[in-house]
């Protein structure tokens, strides 16, 4: 089919970007991730509840690495930092959230950087009833926590910078990479 659209479609990667981490040792780390959460959950009804939309790709990745009946569910959590809303109030979105009641879940992130949004969602978890919860993220930065939570399952610890790919954007751009990396200024 021709289409007549005399819009220029946009240019991914618009910037450059350093490479953090890359694909193959991202593939790695998924990799024994999923081991261990197949160690930890052997025999236990587990739910993986990510948290969209910069988990993703980690989920995907991540789920085919788990050889262990599971469900998966996905939520919704932006912080809103406008007018309205006092400086970092998280909503929840939990529209595609089944029964948790009961089940093991495993909260997946794709960064852990103040830790609001996972801490706020570890008490959401617990007040509908889940059996147990842990955290799951692969990327942790340094320096920036400022609420206590170890998480269970981490990826990599990184630097304070701004990252994007394997799920993480910046302006709706760079989800689609592969690795992680920063943009250059
Ligand atoms: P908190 O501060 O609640 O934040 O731990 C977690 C959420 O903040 C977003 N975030 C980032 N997104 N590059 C991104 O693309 C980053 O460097 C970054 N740091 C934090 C992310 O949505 C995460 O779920």
């Amino acid at each position: 089919i021709a289409f007549d659209d005399p819009t220029p479609p946009k240019k991914r990667n618009p910037r450059a970007v350093d490479v953090l981490i890359t694909e193959a040792q991202i593939q790695d780390r998924v990799r024994e991730l999923g081991r261990q959460i197949e160690a930890d959950y052997h025999g236990k009804p587990l739910t993986i509840v990510a948290v969209l939309t910069g988990s993703l790709i980690f989920l995907a990745d991540l789920i085919r690495q788990i050889e262990l009946p599971h469900r998966v569910a996905l939520l919704q959590a932006s912080s809103y930092r406008g007018a309205t809303t006092s400086a970092g109030v998280l909503n929840v979105n939990e529209a595609f959230l089944p029964e948790v009641s009961d089940r093991d879940v495993l909260l997946l992130d794709d960064i852990l950087d103040t830790g609001h949004t996972l801490a706020t969602l570890v008490g959401r978890m617990s007040m509908q009833g889940a059996r147990s919860i842990r955290t799951a993220v692969l990327l942790r930065k340094i320096g920036r926590q400022e609420v206590h939570l170890e998480p269970d399952y981490c990826g990599f610890i990184i630097p304070d910078a701004f990252v994007i790919g394997y799920g993480l954007d910046y302006n709706d751009d760079y989800r689609h990479l592969p690795y992680v990396g920063i943009l250059t200024p």
